[in-house]
This record gives C-alpha cells, structure tokens and sequence, in this order.
C-alpha cells in the first residue's frame, strides 16, 4: 500500500483483518427493528451523512487495497470468476465510465481520470497504475474494460441485460460473494437466479423487485441492503470454493464466538447504463466481528433479538443453523432487554 490509511491485512490463511474504530461507526449495520423477513427494501442511492458508507455511490474505505489484492488471488485461481457474453460489451464500457468517473471525482487524492475525446488517462494511485487508453477500444486495456474497472474497486459486480421483460445476467466480476457462483447464474434471469430462495417468491417480493427494476431510469441509482454470516473475514465464500470453508461453519465454540462469527453486510447498488441500456448491479460487501458489533450497544441488542427471532428457513438458507444458538447466548449477555427505537 502507498498511504497509510490502507490496512495491510489478509481475508484467508490468518485472517488479520480487522475493523478501525472509524470503520466500525460507519459500518452499514442493516437492522431497522428487533425482527427481520425479507421485503422490497429499495430507496433511492442518494448521498448519506459525510464519511458514511452512502456518502458516496462508490464506498472506497480502508479495506481497498487488501480487497483488490484478494480478488487478484481469487482471479488468479479461477479465471471463471469474471465472465461476459459478447454481447455486453458496450455494458462494459458503461461500467468502466461509471467507477472511473465516481472514483476521480469523489476520491481525488488517490484517483484520476482525464478525458480528451476517447483518448483517456487514468490514475490509480493506491494500485500503482497509470493507464493511457481508447475508450471503445478493448485493445488498448490490458484486460476487457469490466475486468479492468473491477479489479481496482471495492465490491462485486453484475452486468444485467434487460429483454423480454427481465433481467438476463450476462456478465459480472464476483469474488466476495455469499455462497453463490457467477458461473452456475451466468445466462439465468431474475427470476431463475433467485431460485434458491426460500419465502420470498411466495411473498411477491422478486415480482415487485423486478418490475420495478425493469423501470429503473438513467440517473436515479437505487440501493438495498441484504445481509448474513460469516465465519472467519472470509471474501470468498463461493460454492466453488466450499470445501475450504463450509467446515469453519462447525469450529463455532462460545470461547471464540466474538472474534469468529461475523455480520457480513452488502450495500447492493442498481444503475442504469447509458448507451447499453443494462443495468449494473454492485454487491459491496461489508464484515463485522460480534466483538466489533456489541461496542454499540444498540446494535448489539438488536443483532440478538433478530438472531433470535429469525425465521428457521431463512436461517437454513443463511448456513447459520450450526452455530446460531451459540452466537445468540453469547449475543444475550450484551441484552438487557431495554426497548430499541425504530430507524438507526
Ligand atoms: C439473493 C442476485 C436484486 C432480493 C440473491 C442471490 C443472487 C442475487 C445471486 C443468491 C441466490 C442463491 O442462493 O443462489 C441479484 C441480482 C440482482 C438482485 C444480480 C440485480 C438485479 C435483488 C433485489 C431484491 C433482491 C432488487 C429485492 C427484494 C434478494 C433476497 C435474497 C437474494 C431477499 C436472499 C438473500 C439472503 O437471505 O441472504 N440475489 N439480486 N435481489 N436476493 Fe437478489
């Protein structure tokens, strides 16, 4: 790393990463009541409070370079962790507009992009990169502009392409994902890729999120949160890689419980793409440990009673079901059942 605001830290092998102070008051903490069940919870990406994670569109926070050096080791095993079909291509470009423009203008002292015509530049300064390049032409990048763009920014990324009424996922760079793979949704629709999900598709709630994505305008980002466990501050938890970390999911004890078990938060943001007409859809992951989580005390209340009440399905779902009710005893000693108030 060249400054010192970015952690040199690990998210495999030792595990050192951790959270600053500053990052543990900014994380997005998702609950917003002591109980939790799926819904179309979609608002606005409008900019949040100064130095919270919705300050601006793309978060970069202190986690940048260990994640990107993550994602190059996850790459580097598994080229099939970024796909696109050809016909995403100018999505492509879309998508590497998008992040370059946002990260020059909002976080100037480390990125920088000049434009005179289609002749580009872009500094990367965190990274050590200086990329002179023809936008449109994917000859003058070292990689395809999706890959490119998202190898240097925080988050996963989905390129959907909109027809017949649906979204198509036809393109996407996912390393940090909860326990889904790119390779098995590429080419699937909103509908098939949600399959898997227990509850919802009873409730309306992927019919109702679609049809109101499908009428998703240019300029007008929108952002959810979705959430779930970790054991270990592992990135990669993908299918493809189970057999490395499922079985941590059973090393739960109540000694180890602050310091293992984490709240794994995404900031899922949808754009509409200009020229394509794609949406882009990011998935910014976010990790806690209950350590971390109980230095708020409102929070911790709060993680316990949703932990708690937490529907068995979606529970099942999550992959929490061996080590919840050691994580909620534990979370109970930070309780004292006082009442919470609706909002934060
Ligand atoms: C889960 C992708 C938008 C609600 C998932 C999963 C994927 C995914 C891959 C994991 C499914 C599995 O188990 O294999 C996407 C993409 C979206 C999108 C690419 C962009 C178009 C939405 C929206 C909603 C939503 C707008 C709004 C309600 C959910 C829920 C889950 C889920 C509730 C289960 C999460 C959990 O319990 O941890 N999504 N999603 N998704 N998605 Fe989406």
């Amino acid at each position: 790393p060249t400054d010192a605001f970015f952690r040199t830290e690990t998210f495999r092998d030792d595990y050192s990463f951790a959270n600053s102070e500053a990052a543990i008051r900014r994380f997005p903490f998702p609950f917003d009541r002591d109980a939790y069940m799926y819904a179309v919870n979609i608002e606005q990406h409008m900019p949040g409070p100064a130095k919270s994670a919705t300050e601006f569109p793309i978060d970069i926070d202190e986690h940048y370079v260990a994640e990107m050096i993550d994602r190059e080791k996850v790459l580097a095993e598994d080229p099939l962790r970024c796909q696109s079909l050809p016909h995403m291509i100018t999505a492509e470009w879309d998508l590497l507009e998008l992040l370059m423009t946002a990260m020059a203008r909002d976080y100037p002292a480390w990125f920088s992009l000049t434009c005179d015509g289609d002749r580009w530049h872009w500094i990367n300064r965190p990274l050590g990169l200086d990329q002179r390049f023809t936008f449109g032409d994917t000859a003058t990048l070292p990689f395809g502009p999706m890959e490119y763009i998202t190898r240097q920014c925080q988050g996963d990324f989905c390129l959907l392409d909109q027809r017949q009424d649906n979204l198509w996922m036809d393109a996407g760079l996912v390393t940090t994902q909860a326990d889904w793979s790119l390779d098995f949704d590429l080419g699937m629709n909103f509908i098939e890729w949600h399959g898997p999900v227990p509850l919802a598709h009873e409730m309306g709630v992927f019919e109702r999120a679609l049809k109101f994505l499908l009428n998703l305008q240019l300029g007008r980002p929108i952002r959810r949160l979705n959430w779930t466990m970790t054991v270990n501050p592992r990135l990669d938890t993908s299918p493809e890689n189970y057999h490395r970390w499922g079985i941590d999911r059973t090393t739960v004890t109540p000694e180890n419980v602050g310091d293992k078990v984490h709240l794994r938060v995404e900031l899922q943001a949808l754009w509409r793409l200009p020229r394509s007409n794609a949406i882009v859809f990011s998935i910014r992951c976010y990790l806690i440990k209950m350590r971390e989580v109980v230095s708020v005390p409102k929070w911790a209340r709060r993680l316990h009673r949703v932990l708690r009440d937490l529907p068995e399905e979606l529970a099942d779902y999550k992959g929490l079901t061996n080590y919840r009710a050691t994580t909620v005893d534990w979370l109970s000693r930070h309780d004292d059942g006082a009442p919470t108030s609706p909002g934060f």
